[in-house]
């Protein structure tokens, strides 16, 4: 058993040793210590041991395992070190990178350059930016703004509720009310921001989207400010021969209130009406809101008239450019973006 034992470790480390690749050490690692290997039958005869050889004859067939053991593990080492170099061997690690950013330069995103003009030009008639937050009030959102609980325009604009009543704000018209509490007439700003829908999305839909929102509120403030204002500001967005419509519609918190279209080639929509903005003079309601959170009668209607409007920035997006999906716009794929 001893000389058997012996011949059998050094056959097995010479295999071992002789291994040219981690296969034939496989093929070597079954033969000797495998559950039908060379070591194991060796190991059945343990029981024709005599009785006073078995712990010596015992520890030197673990000795040989663990031998063996190591032997099949240092040479693994070794085969593995040899592949990586042979992997490693073509590639010259002197060469420069890959410059990240495959497109080249990057660029604004084409809601913030439409948002940035929009700013601009809005500036230029006196507009201060003004902002508020994402997650709002009821109260912010809707009360103030004319819209009780049970108001049928609740139904159009759901949106996403927090288990403490709060909720995502569905318009920036938040920020009217926002900026009524804090100052008093004459007011006049923009405020473009997030506004959320629990809407499907789709080609036209996101449930997070872009909108600008404006408020002016002084003395003598009219319909005619209004148009003059809008009809400014979307020419010097699309060119002068942009004509207008505004078309009555209903917003709670506006009295009258209007739906602003546009024809335009710029939008190659010479002959087609396109709805862009919603508009109208603010409500007495909502000034009285804002009073009686204020404590105070800042926002009088007898003296103060304003008017608000809001447009979604992507629809407009989509519109300028000619995207037919909105989707396009929150899917960072290169391919689209590097075109703006
Ligand atoms: N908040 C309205 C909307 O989200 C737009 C709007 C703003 C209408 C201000 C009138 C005045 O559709």
């Amino acid at each position: 058993m001893d000389a058997q034992l012996s011949t059998l470790q050094a056959d097995a480390l010479a295999a071992i040793a002789a291994a040219a690749d981690e296969t034939a050490l496989d093929v070597a690692r079954v033969k000797f210590l495998g559950q039908s290997g060379l070591l194991t039958a060796l190991s059945k005869g343990m029981k024709d041991v005599p009785k006073e050889d078995k712990p010596r004859v015992g520890k030197l067939l673990n000795d040989a395992r663990a031998a063996i053991t190591a032997a099949l593990d240092a040479r693994k080492a070794v085969l593995q070190g040899a592949t990586d170099a042979a992997a490693f061997a073509g590639v010259d690690v002197t060469l420069p990178g890959t410059p990240a950013g495959f497109a080249g330069r990057g660029s604004l995103h084409p809601i913030t350059q439409l948002l940035d003009r929009t700013i601009a030009i809005f500036r230029r008639m006196g507009f201060a930016l003004a902002d508020g937050p994402d997650i709002e009030t009821e109260w912010h959102c809707f009360d103030a703004l004319n819209t009780p609980a049970d108001h049928p325009a609740r139904n159009e604009q759901d949106t996403f509720y927090l288990p403490d009543g709060r909720l995502l704000r569905t318009h920036t018209s938040t920020v009217q009310i926002r900026t009524m509490e804090k100052s008093s007439p004459p007011i006049r700003i923009i405020a473009p921001g997030a506004a959320y829908r629990r809407d499907e999305i789709d080609a036209t839909h996101l449930a997070q989207f872009t909108q600008m929102e404006g408020l002016y509120v002084a003395e003598g403030v009219s319909v005619a400010d209004l148009k003059g204002t809008l009809e400014f500001f979307f020419r010097e967005l699309f060119g002068n021969d942009a004509k207008f419509r505004f078309r009555p519609h209903f917003f709670p918190f506006t009295e009258p209130s209007y739906e602003v279209d546009i024809k335009t080639s710029a939008l190659g929509a010479a002959d087609r009406w396109l709805e862009i903005a919603g508009c109208g003079m603010v409500d007495p309601n909502v000034f009285e809101a804002v009073n009686s959170k204020r404590g105070d009668r800042a926002f009088d209607p007898e003296k103060y008239t304003g008017f608000a409007f809001g447009f979604g920035l992507d629809r407009l997006a989509m519109i300028m450019s000619g995207t037919p999906d909105i989707r396009y716009f929150t899917n960072s794929d290169q391919r689209f973006l590097a075109q703006f």
